[in-house]
């Protein structure tokens, strides 16, 4: 029997990057995957690629940042497959410039995204794992919310902001069989980080020990890791997935 067979996992912003690495490594371990993220054409070519290991999935057009699109297509997947075992909160987007130059739009989209859009998925999916008394709940952190970053004070903050939700998500749903964990990737090869300056590129990878960025696929498996049942006892923790980069 594979790892995740009768789970049905949500990842969020799975058409691209580490999130599609998160969804075919659900899939390739036999979950149901539903996938959430506002990148239709994407989406669904990534929903084919699921549906070619034999895997029933959906792919559903939602912003996790508006609180109505999230309880719909919460409601669908009830529908379709009765609960939900596991949820990836992994959409994020970055809006960098320096403090100076910041303007009020990037500071809010960025929060937004990569906190509101957290609490509207953990708050609405685990009504269900309540009821049904499991669940695995993993958010999506930063080095840069451990460490900060030059020109990344919304981002930063939003990354730092997650590990606290962890945290107290924790605290208040363990006793119901539900653990939440964050993982805190470092720069990760993914069209988040094509869009650096190059030469910033070039500086973070020399201060790497492994000295590489990171495979989207190597962030799939501490998902993996943290949903399984081997992971049962470790709740609001942070799991480092960086190369040992600290900045
Ligand atoms: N460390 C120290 N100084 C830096 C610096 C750095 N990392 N980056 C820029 N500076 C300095 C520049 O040398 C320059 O100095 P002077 O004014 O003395 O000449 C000053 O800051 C302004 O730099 P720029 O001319 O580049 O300013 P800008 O406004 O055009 O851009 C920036 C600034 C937005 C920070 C840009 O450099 C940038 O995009 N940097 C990359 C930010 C980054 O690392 N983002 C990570 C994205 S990936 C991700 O977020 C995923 C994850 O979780 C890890
Ligand atoms: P990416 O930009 O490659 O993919 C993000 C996906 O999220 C895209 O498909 C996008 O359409 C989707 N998305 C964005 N906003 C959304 C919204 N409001 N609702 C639904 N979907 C949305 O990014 P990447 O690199 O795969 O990042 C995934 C997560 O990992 C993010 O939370 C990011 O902050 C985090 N992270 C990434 C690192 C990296 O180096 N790439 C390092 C540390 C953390």
């Amino acid at each position: 029997m594979k790892r995740f067979e009768n789970r049905v996992a949500i990842i969020t912003g799975a058409a691209d990057g580490i999130g599609k690495a998160g969804a075919l490594r659900f899939a390739s371990e036999g979950a149901k995957v539903v996938i959430w993220d506002l990148n239709e054409e994407k989406g669904l070519k990534t929903l084919k690629e699921i549906k070619d290991y034999g895997i029933d999935a959906i792919f559903d057009k939602v912003n996790t940042a508006k609180y109505n699109e999230v309880e719909a297509a919460t409601k669908e997947v009830i529908e379709k497959f009765d609960k939900i075992d596991i949820l990836i909160n992994n959409a994020g987007i970055t809006r960098d410039s320096t403090l100076k130059k910041m303007t009020p739009e990037q500071w809010q989209a960025v929060i937004d995204v990569n906190l509101t859009g957290v609490f509207n998925c953990s708050q609405i999916v685990s009504k269900h794992m309540l009821e049904a008394g499991y669940g695995r709940i993993i958010n999506t952190s930063s080095v840069v919310g451990l460490y900060g970053n030059f020109g990344q004070t919304n981002y930063a903050a939003t990354k730092a902001g997650v590990i606290g939700m962890t945290k107290t998500m924790a605290k208040e749903l363990g006793r119901k069989g539900i653990t939440v964990n964050a993982v805190a990737p470092g720069f990760i090869a993914t069209e988040m980080v094509k869009k650096m300056p190059e030469e910033v590129i070039k500086k973070m990878e020399s201060m790497i020990p492994v000295s590489r960025l990171g495979k989207p696929e190597e962030i799939a498996s501490a998902y993996a890791y943290l949903a399984s049942e081997e992971a049962g006892y470790i709740t609001a923790t942070v799991l480092s997935v960086d190369g040992g980069i600290v900045i």
